[in-house]
């Protein structure tokens, strides 16, 4: 009953327009109750199942935002894609694909049987084990300095100083020891080549960096901007960074469901399992949202819904 006609593609319409649509798809997804707060990081779970926020920021600066935008949330597995692009930068194309893959492994984000059965390799930079991965080779000698240089990139994509909520770091420090197994299994194939775990800590420190979805709707927007920042006019990575981000997004971003929302929504888009979504329509808008509730894959179900609205009545779908 919810599916729209797609728009045309083409031009995106006046302003006063998205913020009218940017409405209707809130209060249309509202109404969709299901989903299940993640749990398996324990602080997660107190967050406010009815928590819901949408932002359009579009590739000139203006914004278009509606409900709790301004919410802060623990960013999670949506830190990936923006650590990916960092790294991508160091390493260039050749190597980011051989070492970290753009492939989806088809199973849950944090499978250790995709690692086995792909002898050591972490298949691509969205699921945990590629994510890990990615993190090690972050620029900087020490944990400390690939910390920092994780937490300015990250900002700088969002156009403001990102901090730690130290309370979602320590919750899934105390509870992470699937991740400590990934990055030391990882690290048995030679896969990571620092200390895994201090790699994991950088990494739990990363996801719990504290964005609102109008944070991810700008960094989205930088993405879909070529890499230059809309709102600060600074670039953050190149444009060739950009793209090889959003063909990975488009293939793994929403984990084992990438497929389904690509048929339905056509946009590149990464989840996160604190409620987060950021979609990408290059050269046009990025879009956040933020609401709990999440579908058995760890995406948040608020969010898919009204971002599949937008790009519909948008005219964003790239295909
Ligand atoms: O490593 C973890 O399990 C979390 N820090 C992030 C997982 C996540 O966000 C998966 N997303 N949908």
């Amino acid at each position: 009953a919810d599916v729209e006609q797609h728009a045309a593609t083409g031009p995106l319409p006046p302003g006063d327009r998205i913020d009218e649509l940017v409405a209707a798809a809130h209060r249309r997804a509202s109404s969709h109750g299901d989903g299940v707060v993640a749990d398996y990081i324990p602080i997660l779970a107190e967050a406010d199942p009815e928590a819901f926020g949408v932002c359009v920021a579009d590739v000139d600066g203006g914004l278009h935002e509606i409900g709790d935008t301004r919410v802060p949330f623990s960013i999670q597995s949506i830190s990936k894609a923006f650590v990916y692009a960092l790294v991508c930068d160091a390493l260039g194309h050749e190597q980011a694909f051989d070492v970290i893959g753009v492939n989806n492994t088809g199973l849950p984000f944090n499978s250790v049987v995709a690692i086995e059965l792909n002898d050591g390799h972490p298949m691509n930079p969205m699921v945990n084990a590629g994510a890990l991965a990615a993190t090690a080779l972050v620029p900087g000698g020490t944990a400390e300095d690939k910390w920092e240089a994780v937490r300015s990139g990250l900002s700088r994509f969002a156009g403001r100083e990102l901090v730690v909520d130290e309370d979602v770091y320590r919750s899934e420090a105390e509870t992470n020891h699937r991740n400590r197994a990934i990055a030391q299994l990882l690290e048995s194939y030679g896969r990571i080549r620092v200390d895994p775990l201090e790699v994991v800590d950088v990494y739990t420190r990363q996801c719990a960096l504290l964005v609102d979805a109008r944070d991810l709707a700008v960094m989205g927007a930088t993405l879909a901007d070529g890499g230059v920042n809309p709102l600060t006019g600074e670039r953050v990575v190149s444009a060739s960074v950009c793209r090889d981000l959003l063909a990975v997004l488009a293939a793994t971003g929403l984990y084992e469901r990438s497929g389904e929302w690509l048929f339905e929504i056509g946009l590149p888009g990464k989840s996160g399992v604190a409620g987060g979504l950021v979609t990408v329509a290059p050269g046009k808008v990025g879009i956040g949202t933020y609401s709990p509730p999440l579908d058995s894959a760890g995406n948040s179900v608020r969010g898919q819904v009204a971002t599949a609205y937008l790009s519909r009545a948008l005219g964003l779908n790239i295909f």
